[in-house]
């Protein structure tokens, strides 16, 4: 839990209390059903068996959109998840309470688009009082922010990262089938809201906006927002298509190069993105190449869709089925075993580039 969250003196006390998973007694339980239990007794943190540390969860509180880009969603997509199937905000409490133990401390709230789940600044202000929990930020299409930042804020969540492709209102419609009015707002209400950093997301397809970079650093320098640029992923059908307009995010460092003189640097988050910051000014330059420069040997995150699927990589379709341990009645010391032996299986990397088609779900069921 971070400072300025409620309720963060009271629970600071309690601190992070790894439960020892040695002490736990999973025999004849649902767990069996798990190959990995030898590795799950034997550990009693995440740390999968490429060691790596997982301590980020991606939360997805639901699977819908008011938007529909085009290399995430198809257009007029319907097939969303049956409500009776989400995680309540009870159960959520319960798995990030959990992670929370083993370790993990920071969540970003995901989609599909989070602010379309209702009650979510209740959700978020639960979850930031979760011993352990001290980063919980937010990945947002911004159209539904003028209205909600203010509460999401004062709820602790403190860093927000808004998708937006292109500054062009014609584009803009044609990407995502709404409104760019609306994001601009919504962008506008997060600053005075006061979230820092807000970051930009810019998904750069090659003749479809690749002519806005350097629009877009512009456009960051006079709000002072941090600028990523992301190279297009072959999640679903949607995904895949959009390869065809994939862009080497190298060729778009260059450019930017040959304005700009570039130093290397740091942004706080634990994300994939490798930045760079602008000379002569406080603007940093994230790039995001999962498919030119991939980033897997230092994953530390694993994805909670709001069905109660724990997904192990962005990139593979492992995962293990949370709800029917939830709603069988698993108890918290069995659920941290859960989650200790899924990692077990976690992936080392994505296939993107050798097996472009493995991925059939799409991006909107995690929000990346
Ligand atoms: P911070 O660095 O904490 O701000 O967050 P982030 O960059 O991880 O989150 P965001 O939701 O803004 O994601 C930005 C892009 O990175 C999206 O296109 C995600 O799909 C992508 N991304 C995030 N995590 C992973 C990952 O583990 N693997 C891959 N391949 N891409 C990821
Ligand atoms: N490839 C790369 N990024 C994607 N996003 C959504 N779909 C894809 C894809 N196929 C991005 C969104 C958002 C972030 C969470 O994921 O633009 O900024
Ligand atoms: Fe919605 Fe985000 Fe997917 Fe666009 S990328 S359709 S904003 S979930």
């Amino acid at each position: 839990m971070r400072p300025g969250c409620p309720g963060h003196e009271n629970t600071r006390k309690a601190g992070r209390q790894p439960q020892r998973s040695g002490r736990l007694d999973v025999s004849g339980t649902r767990l069996v059903a798990f190959n990995h239990l030898d590795y799950a007794l034997s550990m009693d943190s995440l740390i999968d068996p490429f060691g790596r540390r997982i301590d980020y969860v991606r939360l997805s509180v639901t699977d819908r959109c008011d938007l529909r880009c085009e290399y995430c969603m198809p257009k007029g997509f319907s097939n969303f998840e049956e409500p009776e199937h989400w995680l309540s905000f009870a159960e959520i409490e319960r798995v990030i309470g959990a992670f929370g133990r083993l370790g993990v401390s920071r969540v970003r709230l995901t989609g599909g688009e989070p602010l379309v789940r209702k009650g979510l600044a209740r959700l978020a202000a639960s979850l930031c009082a979760l011993p352990g929990i001290d980063d919980l930020s937010l990945s947002t299409n911004a159209t539904r922010l003028d209205k909600q930042a203010e509460a999401l804020n004062s709820a602790g969540i403190s860093r927000i990262n808004v998708s937006l492709d292109t500054l062009r209102h014609e584009r803009f419609k044609a990407i995502t089938q709404g409104k760019l009015d609306k994001v601009l707002n919504g962008l506008m209400a997060a600053k005075q809201a006061g979230f820092k950093p807000i970051k930009i997301n810019m998904v750069v397809m090659r003749g479809v906006n690749d002519d806005e970079v350097e629009d877009m650093v512009r456009f960051c320098l006079e709000h002072d927002f941090t600028l990523r640029f992301i190279e297009t992923m072959p999640m679903g059908d949607t995904g895949r298509s959009a390869t065809s307009r994939y862009m080497d995010l190298q060729t778009v460092r260059a450019r930017l190069e040959q304005q700009f003189e570039l130093i290397p640097g740091v942004m706080p988050g634990g994300g994939p993105a490798r930045y760079v910051q602008v000379a002569g000014t406080e603007l940093r330059i994230g790039f995001i190449t999962p498919i030119s420069r991939h980033f897997c040997a230092t994953c530390n995150r694993v994805r909670l869709a709001v069905d109660g699927t724990l997904y192990l990589c962005l990139g593979q379709e492992d995962k293990l089925e949370l709800r029917p341990l939830l709603r069988q009645g698993i108890s918290d010391a069995e659920l941290e075993q859960a989650l200790i032996a899924a990692i077990a299986i976690k992936p080392e990397r994505h296939q993107f580039t050798e097996k472009p088609e493995q991925v059939v779900r799409l991006m909107s069921l995690t929000g990346g």
